[in-house]
């Protein structure tokens, strides 16, 4: 298969990443996190993550038991999600629970299709705040455990259980401590018991603000227990009311976006979003997929704002959507998605920047084909470095990856943002439903489609400058 190999990425030393690791689970550690799965890190989870890797060398030679060296392992990177009222198929809580699935645990942890995290761990950026994926350590003891014959070792080696939040509470809600500010949602829809994909574009009257406000974080939320099954994704957008003779229409704000495995947005301490004064509508776009059995969804959005009067330091564009086809400037969008029956497909597409900018977040979509795609920065000076390659995409999943603070790329106007997405409509491609097929451009997930959702903030001169010396004064700092 096709690696990214014409870009110059930093490789980085995965040793190194089990001590970020420690450091980003740390409960002390300020909360500016997006994406999936912080919350219950947040909720008082403790340290225990912290020592696994501890007690995972002092058992250097030991075979790993369930108590001492996997359950830690489980509480960071799979409860979440399995536990009973998660999106996953069944709960490893305990032993016992955990037991029956040793076989299967070791075959998806083994090849790293669980926990889902599907960015190259071998190059470009990889300091995420929401990064759940396991070191290449942890891998190795769940793979020892289950060989030993999945041992339960000694009770009273556990962690602390974790404590989840409810299942129907906003997750945002845990972090910041406090209610959304308002929420929206949507009319009802009833999606068949079995079928196609279905679509639900409601939109709906907003009173709005008297004066500009700005948005710190956002979540949306499907009802619960059902919704969550049937949701693959969507998005909420505002949109100012019709203007008055001889005014310009303020912007669209698209609220949040949502994808299996990515409900909310919160944005860094000083970050915001404006909301445009006035009254408008809120349009949903919803992509739902049948499951066999009837659901009626409703999607709740929520937004918490920054205090009135506030205005954050910097304001942002949040998740923008920047197509990976090569002809949209011309003619119809993605004319060029044409893949062969048992072939493959890659389009490239590029972005100059006008402004200088600082991104937050990758989140490649794609459909059933789709297997990978990547970003890259090519410089005003001529160097060109990867940034990030989610090189085993899959379409089950949306994942945003939200890139650490520090980490985030600083790019100087002029900087071409480079994209790339490669199809593989192939019997190799695990969840291809018909490698006979020829693909075009669509919005079933049979069918394809391009693009990455980039959360950018534009910046100007001055801002850039500050922060472009910041980040040398820090790299002076630790090469000292
Ligand atoms: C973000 C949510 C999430 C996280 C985190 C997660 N899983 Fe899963 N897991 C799922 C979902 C949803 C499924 C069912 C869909 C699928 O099979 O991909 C699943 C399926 C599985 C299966 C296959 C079950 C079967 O039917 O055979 C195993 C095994 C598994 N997960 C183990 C793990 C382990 C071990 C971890 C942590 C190292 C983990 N998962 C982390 C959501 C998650």
């Amino acid at each position: 298969m096709a690696k990214v190999e014409r870009f110059v990425g930093g490789v980085r030393d995965p040793a190194a990443r089990g001590d970020s690791r420690a450091a980003r689970v740390h409960p002390g550690r300020p909360l500016a996190v997006a994406g999936l799965a912080a919350a219950w890190l947040l909720a008082g989870a403790g340290d225990a993550p912290a020592q696994s890797g501890v007690a995972a060398l002092a058992a250097a030679d030991a075979a790993p038991t369930f108590s001492r060296d996997v359950a830690p392992i489980l509480q960071r990177s799979c409860q979440h999600c399995h536990q009973p009222a998660g999106i996953a198929p069944m709960s490893l809580l305990t032993y016992r629970e955990a037991r029956p699935w040793a076989r299967s645990i070791r075959d998806r942890v083994a090849r790293r299709l669980m926990p889902p995290w599907h960015l190259d761990p071998t190059v470009g950026i990889q300091d995420y705040k929401n990064d759940i994926s396991l070191t290449p350590d942890e891998i190795d003891t769940v793979v020892r455990w289950v060989d030993a014959g999945a041992p339960q070792g000694d009770p009273a080696d556990l962690p602390e259980p974790l404590a989840f939040p409810r299942a129907d509470a906003w997750e945002v809600e845990a972090i910041l401590g406090r209610p959304p500010d308002f929420i929206v949602r949507s009319t009802p829809y009833h999606v068949v018991a079995n079928g196609q994909d279905q679509w639900w574009s409601p939109e709906l009257e907003f009173e709005g603000f008297d004066a500009p406000r700005y948005i710190r974080a956002a979540e949306f939320k499907p009802s619960y227990p059902l919704g969550i099954r049937v949701t693959h994704h969507g998005h909420a957008v505002l949109r100012g009311a019709e203007p008055a003779e001889g005014e310009e229409r303020p912007p669209s704000v698209r609220l949040v976006g949502m994808g299996i495995g990515k409900r909310w947005d919160i944005l860094p301490d000083g970050v915001g979003k404006r909301l445009p004064p006035g009254p408008g509508t809120v349009r949903f776009s919803l992509h739902y997929f049948p499951v066999g059995e009837e659901v009626t969804d409703v999607v709740e959005v929520g937004v918490w704002l920054y205090p009135e009067g506030e205005v954050p330091a910097r304001v942002t564009a949040g998740e923008r959507q920047f197509y990976v086809d090569g002809t949209h400037r011309e003619r119809l969008r993605a004319s060029d998605i044409l893949i062969p029956p048992h072939g493959h497909l890659v389009l490239e597409d590029q972005y100059v920047l006008d402004r200088p900018a600082l991104l937050q977040s990758f989140r490649p979509h794609m459909h059933m084909r789709g297997t990978e795609m990547s970003v890259a920065a090519l410089y005003p000076d001529g160097r060109r470095e990867l940034l990030s390659s989610v090189n085993r995409y899959d379409h089950n999943w949306q994942i945003a990856y939200v890139y650490d603070d520090d980490a985030q790329p600083l790019l100087p106007r002029g900087t071409v943002l480079m994209l790339r997405a490669k199809w593989d409509n192939t019997a190799a491609n695990r969840i291809n439903p018909d490698p006979d097929q020829w693909v075009v451009f669509g919005a079933r997930g049979v069918d394809e489609m391009s693009h990455a959702w980039i959360g950018i903030t534009y910046l100007d001169d001055a801002e850039y400058e500050e922060l472009a010396a910041a980040r040398a004064a820090e790299r002076a700092n630790e090469s000292q």
